[in-house]
């Protein structure tokens, strides 16, 4: 809908605002970047855009201290290496802005506990971990509103495993609106088309697992280039010899899927490019696609994480630009509740 006056030239202005936010659990993979993080670095020039390490959120499963610190610095340089500038981004641990939990404790008393117990993968991981489900592990939902909900965000682009949450969030975010009057902006959850699910190269009906132990089927974001040739090397295909995509052919269909992502072709273009190919050679060509792409990401990395002091002011300067717009947004809320403010 394109109407032109002055009214809406005003209105266009401001550039939609973009909120996403990856836990540091486990390893990033190859899927971790195609699913998600491939396309981050990009969207600032169209978008007004916030990054988060969600430390808060990595606690819900166990998780040991060292892990987490050393995830979580991983992370964040991983992020820059990918692409996402802090100069044209606000980057930041989520932990460092200490709004997050505080709008998170407000906006549990406008949420139901029943909504809560919906939520699929909350009773996912409760089944995985029947021995840990805590409260933090039900409450995930309403800290993932709260830091959507923190920076008036009107696009949050997740997997398809999350697209539940942010419905969630946009429930409670009309809850409170109409309780008081107009505080959030309704985000809208955005799955990237493309090449979003990448599946195990041992097991291609299982997902990419994040863990250290999923061996030979996961590659790494960080891994080294032989390390990923050896990997695409042994993949699992099938019986007949077609490099075709097809439901029968998960092997090779998330093979291809891994190559068009990476190599920004459609399926169909990876198909006809590997028309008279055999299966060593496709898989040797994915895995050359692969170690080309990652292979600056990593000496970025490598470089960044030589400098932990200036990892840090990093940090600091991402938080401090992330506070000062989630502060009026929590100033608000805190206002429209009730309390009272010195
Ligand atoms: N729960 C998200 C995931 O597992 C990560 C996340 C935390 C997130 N907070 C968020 C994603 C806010 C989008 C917006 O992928």
């Amino acid at each position: 809908m394109e109407t032109i006056n002055a009214q809406t030239t005003t209105n266009t202005e401001r550039k939609k605002r973009v909120f996403s936010a990856i836990k540091p659990t486990g390893n990033p993979t190859l899927g971790n970047y195609i699913g998600a993080m491939k396309y981050w670095g990009g969207m600032s020039d169209e978008y007004d855009c916030l990054f988060a390490v969600a430390d808060l959120h990595a606690i819900t499963v166990a998780i040991e201290p060292k892990e987490l610190r050393e995830n979580s610095k991983r992370l964040f340089a991983l992020l820059i290496a990918l692409g996402v500038d802090p100069q044209k981004n606000i980057l930041f641990m989520q932990s460092h802005v200490p709004a997050h939990a505080e709008l998170c404790w407000l906006l549990n008393n406008y949420t139901m506990f029943g909504e809560a117990s919906r939520m699929t993968q909350f009773k996912d991981k409760s089944r995985k971990a029947p021995d840990n489900v805590n409260v933090g592990l039900f409450d995930y939902p309403v800290l993932m509103a709260a830091d959507i909900l923190l920076y008036q965000t009107d696009i949050v682009p997740v997997g398809e495993d999350q697209l539940q949450h942010v419905e969630l969030c946009r429930t409670i975010a009309a809850r409170f609106n109409n309780r008081y009057s107009p505080t959030f902006a309704m985000p809208e959850g955005k799955v990237p088309k493309f090449g979003a699910r990448v599946h195990s190269l041992s097991d291609p009906t299982a997902k990419m697992g994040k863990s250290e132990g999923s061996g030979d089927g996961t590659v790494f974001i960080l891994d080294k280039p032989e390390d990923i040739m050896r990997k695409f090397k042994r993949a699992v295909t099938d019986s007949d010899s077609k490099v075709k995509a097809a439901s029968d052919k998960p092997g090779i269909t998330n093979l291809l899927t891994i190559y068009a992502s990476l190599d920004d072709c459609t399926i169909e273009e990876a198909e006809k490019e590997f028309e008279n190919s055999d299966y060593a050679n496709f898989k040797r060509r994915v895995g050359e696609a692969a170690v080309e792409t990652l292979r600056p990401i990593r000496e970025k990395y490598e470089a960044l994480r030589k400098d932990e002091g200036e990892l840090m002011r990093l940090m600091q300067s991402g938080a401090e630009a992330a506070s000062r717009i989630a502060k009026r947004t929590l100033d608000k809320v805190y206002k429209k509740i009730g309390f009272v403010r010195v």
